[in-house]
């Protein structure tokens, strides 16, 4: 099928755009490299520069594809807290373009990339699909907006969706072949990796007196080239039975920011300072997905999401900026 896939030179977005390509589909990527990066793009696709709050180029984009894959959004869960606008203007509004634009240019299909931010604070885990939808960020709310955006022009316009709620990503391409490293990460795995490498002096843990067994924040980390096999999944999916599907995605498992750390030091054998620090508002103590869903209907499996895989694949990248010994 023809693809279009917008932030498809960002970091999701890219191993998205290679598993698309992989997969034998044609493959555009739309993409204002706001965070995205020209490094991320592969020879096989073709690379419209544009902005989604630009609708005739979003349009003129639109024309011929079979797929829409919407990956282009802000992601800071603390920045959208103090700049909301910021966030209503380009998740919410330029997600809005995106599907008037699909519907105006006849595309069927559309693979949105959701989040696990929609669920706020855990009621029970592991985390299902039924769990109730209370967003705690701004972030998570213009995620949980957007769902139902889809679910409306699904039933207007006939636009099949696939709506991926990610846990954790992270990791880097198994095969090697994306290494644009994101700017300025908040997430636990790119800081410590930016800590690795010296780019940073010190971890901050962000609390360890938490309800886990070793007090600091437990996560669900999926591999970065998992979700991106759930979007070309998800597409077989709501292609062949004319459907749309929501899904979480993660590995099931949970790991602490401890565990994190101690795999981090093992893979790079580097020192890693860390510190523990207050509570970060917001965190919840654990999160943890059921991918039951998605291995039923879309056949799902993750399988490079072991804590060894995450981080030397991560590492693989970050190595090369690695300063001192
Ligand atoms: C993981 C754990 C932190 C950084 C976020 C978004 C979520 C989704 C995924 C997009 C927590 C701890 C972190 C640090 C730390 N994003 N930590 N020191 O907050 O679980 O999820 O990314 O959709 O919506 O909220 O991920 O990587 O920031 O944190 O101790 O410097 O690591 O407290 O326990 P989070 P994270």
């Amino acid at each position: 099928m023809k693809i279009l896939i917008i932030g498809g030179a960002g970091y999701i977005g890219s191993h998205t755009a290679r598993e698309f390509l992989d997969r034998g589909h044609e493959v555009t990527v739309f993409d204002n490299l706001s965070s995205g990066l020209r490094q991320n793009l592969f020879a096989e696709e073709a690379f419209v520069y544009g902005d989604i709050m630009d609708y005739p180029a979003l349009l003129r984009a639109a024309k011929g594809a079979d797929c829409f894959v919407h990956l282009a959004a802000f992601k800071a869960v603390g920045e959208s807290m103090v700049a909301p606008e910021k966030y209503s203007r380009n998740n919410i509004s330029g997600s809005v373009n995106i599907l008037n634009a699909a519907a105006e240019a006849g595309v069927r299909y559309l693979i949105f990339s959701s989040s696990a931010a929609v669920f706020g604070q855990p009621e029970y885990l592991p985390i299902d699909e039924q769990h109730p939808v209370h967003p705690e960020s701004y972030y998570g709310f213009t995620k949980a907006e957007i769902e139902r955006f889809l679910a409306w022009y699904d039933k207007l316009k006939g636009i099949r969706y696939g709506s991926l709620r990610y846990f954790n990503a992270a990791g880097y391409d198994v095969r090697g072949r994306v290494t644009g490293l994101e700017q300025n990460p908040a997430n636990l795995i790119p800081v410590i990796m930016e800590t690795a490498c010296r780019i940073r002096p010190e971890l901050q843990v962000f609390g360890d007196d938490y309800d886990t067994p070793d007090g600091t924040g437990l996560r669900d980390y999926v591999h970065v080239n998992d979700l991106a096999a759930a979007h070309v999944l998800a597409l077989d999916y709501i292609s062949k039975h004319d459907k749309s599907v929501t899904v979480n995605l993660g590995s099931e498992a949970g790991f602490s920011v401890l565990e994190v750390l101690d795999a981090a030091r093992r893979v790079t054998g580097r020192e890693i300072p860390a510190k523990v620090v207050g509570r970060r508002p917001g965190d919840p103590a654990k999160l943890t997905a059921s991918a039951k869903l998605a291995r039923e209907l879309l056949g799902w499996q993750p399988h490079h999401s072991d804590l060894e895989t995450l981080i030397s694949t991560s590492w693989n990248v970050y190595k090369g900026f690695a300063r001192g010994a």
